[in-house]
């Protein structure tokens, strides 16, 4: 299994390129089902959660090319729906599949598609997905840990309340509702950046969907959606962990292609904490201002502080002056990373769903193992900053989610290594 070593201590400086956002590809590649015209996309970042997405988009009849000579760029078809099964083996690895469910239930009228199950992240169920798409009109049936859906003539337009604002069952729903009869309201719908790039694609491809951003989202189904094209958004995700490695080494870089709107009020907590964000040609420049303050966060839907950026922000924290309390209200179990960070050398506290950390002079480095793909990269921002060579294991985790983490890192200073 590959290993990640790194050895602190260098200001990252220079540029680093903004991926498309993996969270905005996702759905936008399921959205490929909806239409027998092709899709063309650019921006899709290469990682091994699109990899498993396209798999499993395969296996229902999505061909899927790359544009030769365009990084990132890809066409799109779904000629015939070839299956309407989503298995268990593609579902288990990237619970983002359920995101063909929609698709394949507008367009063909019926899906078979695994529950994801469990995550290391907490239960993550998908009821309000499923309680949607009933209202729709579909009948849905557990059975051998399937979810069976079907609707015999087709869906049909609906007022759904989502009861927490999810952004899967948003995204489940407004491609569902693109092919469905008459029009579908969407109440209390997740305001993710990545809902209106869904929005946006689904648009290019003929939809009609207003108020997306908003809380309330209506779509007028159409009996056929046509080709489009779209580019995938930046990951804001992404770029705001680079924006905390800059300021967590004390250093000054520029997220290509990245714009401040995208982290809603993860750009004020930064920004309190120390972390200068300023607008720059071609993106965003993210340095140290004068030193790092402990800072109280609590994550939220968003414009809220993204769950997210929680675990990197925490790494941060450790090398803070004072303490912070960082309150994670999305997601049980996210404070895994915790005692990863603690054999570093960072002293933090945990009481049920908020984690205090007093900030320490510096971070020692350990051997430490990522659990998953945000505790992770906070292990990474941990190591830029920490005196001496980490060890990062189980890294497969950072592939699902960071193009090109070791290149883009050390393309602008920093000491890191992939080892095989
Ligand atoms: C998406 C993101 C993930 C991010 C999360 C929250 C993708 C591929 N993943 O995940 O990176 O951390 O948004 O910003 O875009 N919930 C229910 N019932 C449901 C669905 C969700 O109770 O049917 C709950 C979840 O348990 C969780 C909360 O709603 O507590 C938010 O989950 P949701 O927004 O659905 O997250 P995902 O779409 O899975």
């Amino acid at each position: 299994m590959d290993r990640i070593i790194i050895r602190g201590g260098t200001p990252l400086k220079g540029r680093i390129p903004v991926s498309g956002a993996k969270n905005a590809a996702l759905p936008i590649l399921a959205a490929a089902i909806l239409s027998d015209e092709p899709l063309r996309l650019t921006n899709v970042p290469d990682l091994a959660d699109i990899h498993s997405m396209l798999r499993l988009l395969q296996i229902l009849g999505v061909e899927a090319r790359h544009v030769a000579g365009e990084p990132g760029s890809m066409e799109m078809r779904c000629t015939d729906v070839l299956s309407t099964v989503a298995p268990y083996e593609l579902v288990r690895k990237m619970r983002a599949s359920v995101l063909v469910l929609g698709p394949l239930l507008a367009r063909e009228h019926e899906a078979r598609v695994s529950l994801p199950g469990g995550c290391a992240i907490g239960t993550r169920p998908i009821d309000l997905h499923l309680s949607g798409l009933e209202r729709m009109g579909a009948r849905i049936e557990l059975a051998e840990g399937y979810v069976q859906a079907s609707a015999g003539d087709g869906l049909a337009g609906a007022e759904i309340r989502l009861a927490v604002p999810s952004v899967g069952a948003t995204e489940n729903l407004m491609m569902a509702a693109s092919l469905a009869r008459g029009e579908t309201v969407i109440e209390n719908a997740a305001r993710e950046p990545e809902i209106v790039d869904l929005a946006t694609c689904l648009r290019a491809m003929g939809a009609l969907i207003e108020g997306a951003g908003g809380e309330r989202i209506v779509i007028e189904g159409r009996d056929r959606l046509h080709a489009g094209a779209h580019a995938i958004m930046p990951d804001r995700i992404e770029a705001g962990t680079y924006a905390m490695a800059a300021a967590a080494t004390g250093g000054d870089v520029v997220l290509g292609g990245m714009h401040r709107d995208l982290f809603g009020a993860a750009g004020a907590s930064l920004e309190k904490a120390g972390v200068r964000l300023e607008d720059a040609p071609g993106g965003m420049r993210a340095s140290r201002a004068n030193g790092l303050h402990g800072t109280d966060v609590m994550t939220q839907p968003f414009p809220g502080f993204a769950t997210d950026l929680q675990a990197q922000f925490m790494a941060l924290m450790c090398v803070a002056d004072g303490a912070s309390m960082i309150t994670e209200t999305i997601f049980e179990n996210r404070f895994m990373h915790v005692p990863e960070l603690m054999r570093m050398g960072a002293n933090i506290t945990v009481q049920g769903s908020s984690a205090l950390v007093r900030g320490v002079d510096r971070l020692k480095a350990a051997p430490v193992m990522a659990t998953d793909l945000r505790a992770s990269v906070s292990l990474v921002i941990a190591a830029l900053a920490a005196e001496g060579r980490t060890e990062l294991n189980r890294i497969y985790h950072l592939d699902r989610g960071y193009e090109r983490l070791e290149r883009k890192l050390a393309d602008v200073g920093a000491d890191i290594e992939r080892i095989a």
